[in-house]
C-alpha cells in the first residue's frame, strides 16, 4: 500500500508541530507536584521565578527539600530575594543522579550552583562540596563553610539521565552569603547603574525627564528595562530632540515594563508585552519574540535585539539592546510608504542581513511558531534550540522511513 501524499503531509505537518511546541527539555514544576512532601519548595521555586530558568537548563540537579526543612528556612524570616539566593545554592549545573553521587571520582567533587551563575556570589562561595563518605552516605555543604558537611543525600526523586536530576536531601545548606539580605531594590540607583554599563546616553536622558520618576516609582513593584546602547542612542537624539516634551517622556518610558521579567521568562512568555507607557487608549506596546536563541522586541517601526544583561536581581531587570524603540503612536509617519526622508528602521545603522526563515522551505507555520525555526542554529548555543533541530531532522527521516516501508 502506499501513503497518499495528502496522508503524508498530514502527518508530516502534524509531527513537526509536536516536535516545534515542546521548546522545553522539562518542567520541574509538574514534576515536584507529584511529591506532596516537597509543595513548599516547590511553591518557592514559582514564586522566585527560578522554575523557568530552571526549565531553561539542559543539564541540572535540583537539590529540594521537604515541608518540614523549608519550614526552617521560613522561620528565619529572609526576604523573598534572600529566599532566592538561598533556593538558587540548591540547584546545582551539572548532573548527579544516585549513581553518579555513589560513583564521585575520588570521593567528592565540587559542583557549581545557579547562586554562582547569577554573579551574586562572590569567590568560592557559590560552590556546593559534595563527599561520597565510605559507608554509602553522600554528604553535602557549601564549600566556603571549613568542610562542614551540613545536608546528606536522601533519595533520588526523579531522574532523567543526562538532562535533569532531582533529589531529595535533608537539610537546607546554610549559605551566610546567600542569605545575606540583599540591598532593598528602592536602594538602587537605576541611571547610574545603565550610566557603568554601556548606556550612558540613555541613562543621561532619562535623569533629564519626567519619566525617570516613573521608572523609580516601580522599582520595589517589579521594572523591566531595556536600555538602547550608547551608538544606538546617540543617533537617535535628534530626532529625541523633535519630540514634543510629552512624546520624550512616553518614548523613555515605552523602554520599561512595569514586572519583572528574567530572560528565561521572556523566552517562554512570548507575546505583546504594555510598557510603562502604556496609557488607557496609547497602546504603547512591543511584541517580545524569540529568534533562535536571541531574544528580539518588535514595534511596527523595528526589531530591536536583547544584546546582554545588565543586571538581573529579583525584582529589577535590565537588558542592553541594539536599537532604541520606536513606538507606532509617535513615529507613525515614519510607516506611511511616502518615500521621503527613509523611516528610522533603514536609516539606522545597515541591518545586519538575518537570515530569518530563509534556508530550508519550510511548510507555513502557525503564526505562533516561526520563533522557533529549526533552521536557526547557526552559532547559537542555546541547546533547546538544537533539541528541537534534532527532534526536526528525527521527525522527518523517520517520516521518510514510514513512507519507504509503506510503497
Ligand atoms: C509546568 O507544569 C505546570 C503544572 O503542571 C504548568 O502549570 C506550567 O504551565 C508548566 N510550565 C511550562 C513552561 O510548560
Ligand atoms: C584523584 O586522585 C588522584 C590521586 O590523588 C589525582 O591524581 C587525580 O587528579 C584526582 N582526580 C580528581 C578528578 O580529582
Ligand atoms: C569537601 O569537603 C571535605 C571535607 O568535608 C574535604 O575533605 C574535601 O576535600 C572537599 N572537597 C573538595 C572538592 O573541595
Ligand atoms: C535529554 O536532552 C537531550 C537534548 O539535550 C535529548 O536529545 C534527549 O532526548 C533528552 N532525554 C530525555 C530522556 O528526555
Ligand atoms: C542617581 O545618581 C545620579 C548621579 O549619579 C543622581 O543625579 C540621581 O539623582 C540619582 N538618582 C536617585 C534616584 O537617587
Ligand atoms: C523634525 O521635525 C521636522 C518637522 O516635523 C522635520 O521636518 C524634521 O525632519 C525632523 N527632524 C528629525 C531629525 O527627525
Amino acid at each position: 500500500m502506499q501513503l497518499r501524499p495528502a496522508t503524508a503531509w498530514t502527518l508530516v505537518l502534524s509531527l513537526l508541530l509536536l516536535s516545534l511546541y515542546s521548546t522545553e527539555a522539562h518542567n520541574i514544576t509538574r514534576i515536584l507536584a507529584k511529591f506532596p512532601d516537597f509543595s513548599t519548595f516547590n511553591h518557592y521555586l514559582t514564586v522566585t521565578h527560578l522554575a523557568p530558568e530552571i526549565n531553561n537548563r539542559q543539564t541540572i540537579t535540583v537539590c529540594a527539600v521537604d515541608n518540614a526543612a523549608m519550614d526552617d528556612l521560613l522561620s528565619k524570616h529572609l526576604s523573598i530575594y534572600a529566599i532566592k539566593n538561598v533556593l538558587s545554592f540548591h540547584v546545582l549545573l551539572d548532573y548527579f543522579g544516585a549513581k553518579k553521587l555513589h560513583q564521585i571520582t575520588n570521593g567528592t567533587a565540587l559542583a557549581a550552583t545557579m547562586f554562582q551563575a547569577t554573579g551574586t556570589a562572590s569567590g568560592s562561595s557559590g560552590f556546593v562540596n559534595i563527599t561520597d563518605f565510605k559507608g554509602g552516605k553522600v554528604g553535602f555543604g557549601a564549600e566556603d563553610n571549613g568542610g562542614k558537611i551540613d545536608a546528606v543525600f536522601v533519595k533520588s526523586l526523579e531522574e532523567v539521565p543526562y538532562n535533569i536530576s532531582v533529589i531529595h536531601i535533608s537539610k537546607i545548606l546554610p549559605t551566610p552569603e546567600a542569605e545575606a539580605p540583599t540591598p532593598g531594590p528602592s536602594q538602587l540607583n537605576l541611571t547610574s547603574a545603565m550610566s557603568a554599563h554601556g548606556c550612558r546616553v540613555f541613562a543621561e536622558t532619562l535623569l533629564a525627564s519626567d519619566a525617570e520618576k516613573t521608572f523609580n516609582d516601580n522599582l520595589d513593584g517589579g521594572l523591566t528595562v531595556f536600555c538602547p546602547g550608547d551608538d544606538a542612542f546617540k543617533n537617535f537624539l535628534p530626532k529625541y530632540k523633535n519630540l514634543t516634551a510629552e512624546g520624550k517622556q512616553s518614548l523613555m518610558e515605552f523602554h520599561g515594563i512595569p514586572v519583572y521579567q528574567s530572560l528565561a521568562m521572556l523566552k517562554s512568555n512570548n507575546g505583546l508585552t504594555n510598557t510603562l507607557a502604556t496609557d488607557g487608549a496609547s497602546k504603547f506596546d512591543f511584541t517580545v519574540q524569540n529568534d533562535g536563541e536571541e531574544v528580539t522586541l518588535k514595534t511596527k517601526l523595528v526589531t530591536a535585539k536583547i544584546t546582554g544583561t545588565l543586571m538581573d536581581e529579583q525584582p529589577v531587570a535590565i537588558y542592553t539592546i541594539d536599537k532604541v524603540l520606536l513606538p507606532k503612536e509617535l513615529f507613525k509617519a515614519a510607516l506611511t510608504p511616502a518615500p521621503a526622508p527613509a523611516p528610522e528602521k533603514e536609516a539606522d545603522s545597515p541591518k545586519p542581513s538575518k537570515k530569518k526563515h530563509s534556508s530550508p522551505p519550510e511548510p507555513d507555520s502557525p503564526a505562533e511558531s516561526p520563533d522557533e525555526d529549526p533552521a536557526d542554529q547557526t552559532a547559537d548555543s542555546n541547546n533547546a534550540v538544537r533539541f528541537n533541530g534534532a527532534r526536526f531532522v528525527a521527525v522527518i527521516l523517520s517520516v521518510l522511513c514510514l513512507a519507504s516501508l509503506q510503497m
